[in-house]
């Protein structure tokens, strides 16, 4: 992809967009938008992808048909909000590898820690596609980043749902190679790191944690 940041201003995207901010939207019907808009964002975010062709036969004659070159795509959830976004996704590549990243901010450091990391195979030679609903302040993000490109990736995607101003400048900073997909640039951060205007918390809005 040549730039680094897309906004995806398609109308059944902010259409969406609008019900997942809502405050009153249930957790049932936030879960079902979220599965919805985020395979609308795969189908941006796997734009420019390399082709090859294929031979076959329709019923009528044989031809070179297209299709998507190389390894399966990976798909990876930086844990917990970005398991929000899979099944979305994996309407539109049912046949990624999935992968997860666990991290959390250790309160003295105030650096990202790993808890958990298990990526597919062959990193190296896939397509990755990072996702996590809110790009907020873009730490765990950038680190979650640096763990995949640690394993070998040398070709990201991030897909979120919301950007902020500082997350995505933050990503610039350290990662300018990884291409960002989202619904929305939002106006900034609030003092605990939220997005506003925002959708609150979205692990807890998805998993009705609150
Ligand atoms: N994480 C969230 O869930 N919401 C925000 O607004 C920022 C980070």
């Amino acid at each position: 992809m040549d730039q680094h940041l897309t906004v995806v201003d398609h109308p059944m995207v902010q259409h969406k967009l609008t019900y997942l901010r809502d405050e009153t939207t249930p957790t049932n019907h936030f879960r079902q938008l979220l599965r919805e808009t985020s395979q609308l964002l795969a189908y941006e975010v796997t734009r420019n992808l390399e082709m090859t062709t294929k031979s076959i036969r329709t019923p009528m004659v044989g031809m070179e048909s297209p299709v998507v070159a190389g390894k399966k795509m990976a798909l990876v959830s930086i844990l917990r909000a970005g398991n929000g976004l899979l099944d979305g996704v994996l309407d539109l590549i049912p046949s990624a590898r999935v992968g997860f990243v666990g991290l959390y901010r250790d309160e003295e450091t105030l650096k990202p820690v790993k808890y958990y990391f298990k990526v597919p195979s062959h990193l190296d030679q896939r397509l990755v596609i990072a996702v996590d609903p809110m790009l907020a302040t873009g730490n765990s993000s950038a680190a979650a980043i640096d763990m995949l490109k640690e394993a070998g990736a040398t070709n990201i995607r991030f897909l979120c749902l919301l950007a902020s101003p500082e997350g995505v400048a933050r990503m610039k900073e350290a990662h300018p190679d990884v291409p960002i997909v989202t619904a929305s640039l939002d106006e900034r951060l609030n003092e605990k790191g939220y997005i506003l205007p925002g959708l609150g918390d979205a692990g807890d809005r998805m998993f009705g944690t609150k």
